[in-house]
């Protein structure tokens, strides 16, 4: 069974969600409707993405009680000047009333918004629309502006991070500054699964190269979103969750990092897909 991780503001969130990033839009209810049944309580979508729709269809299918399902959406970058409009879009393509977690998806530090969407945020959390709200692909430098521009500290900064990209610095910083770190391409998109490390552990414990990944994740405190379009792996990624890595165990996958960015780089990258 899946651990809850606590936020800043007590809410809890399943510390393994499921990710529908490149997810397409007329397979995603079906997907989740899989991902629902193998046992995930906690889905990751995002405006950007174009299937919020699919996510919310697979939700009311379920059949699953509301409070048992932990749904995450995210800001688009054109969206940062009407993210009050752009969040209640959002809410009505998945057809809920409160959305557990809303991210503002990429600081885009050139767009000089962030801070303002961040405030529009905060106003709609007060307001009860969202249990916990945080961000995305943001720096130090972007966090140090909302720690002296705003009121509300975010619940979870999420973050591509796996075995070859694994921003150290960025993850412990946001740690201790009481935000959790939410892992994005957590397998680095199936690309971290082969190394003989990896393979060592999976050997020792009888477990698939992807669990010991997972594992790593879990173990080092962080939340992680996964994603697989097929049920199998879908269930053996969630089953990741009964294995335990040793501290030593856990170091040495920190030893794996290699710069190995495989999405854009939220100081430089052009943001316009998002
Ligand atoms: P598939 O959808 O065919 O399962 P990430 O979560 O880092 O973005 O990685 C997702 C990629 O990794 C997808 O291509 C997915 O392929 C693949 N993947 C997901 N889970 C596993 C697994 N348990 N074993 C091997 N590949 C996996």
């Amino acid at each position: 069974v899946v651990p809850d991780l606590t936020l800043g503001n007590s809410v809890r969130i399943p510390q393994l969600g499921f990710g529908v990033f490149q997810v397409p839009p007329g397979r995603t209810q079906e997907v989740v409707e899989d991902a629902l049944a193998a046992g995930y309580r906690h889905i990751d979508t995002a405006a950007a993405y174009g299937n919020e729709a699919g996510v919310g269809a697979a939700i009311a299918a379920s059949g699953i009680e509301r409070s048992e399902i932990f749904v995450t959406t995210k800001l688009r970058n054109g969206d940062q000047g009407r993210a009050r409009a752009a969040f209640l879009d959002s809410r009505r393509a998945l057809n809920l009333d409160v959305v557990d977690l809303y991210l503002i998806h990429w600081p885009v530090p050139s767009q000089g918004m962030f801070v303002q969407a961040w405030k529009e945020l905060e106003a709609l959390y007060r307001d009860g629309y969202m249990r916990a709200i945080g961000v995305s692909n943001f720096l130090t430098d972007h966090l140090d502006a909302l720690y002296e521009q705003s009121q509300v500290l975010p619940a979870v900064n999420q973050i591509e991070l796996h075995p070859g990209f694994q921003q150290a610095a960025l993850a412990a910083e946001t740690m201790s500054r009481g935000i959790a770190v939410e892992a994005y391409s957590p397998l680095g998109q199936g690309t971290e699964l082969a190394g003989t490390e990896v393979a060592a552990l999976a050997g020792k414990y009888g477990a698939t190269p992807a669990q010991v990944v997972l594992a790593w994740h879990l173990g080092s405190g962080r939340i992680v979103i996964p994603k697989s379009a097929n049920s199998e792996r879908m269930r053996e990624n969630l089953a990741a969750a009964g294995l335990e890595l040793t501290e030593e165990e856990l170091a040495v996958l920190d030893g794996l990092d290699g710069g190995r960015r495989l999405g854009a780089d939220p100081a430089t990258a052009d943001f316009s897909q998002f």
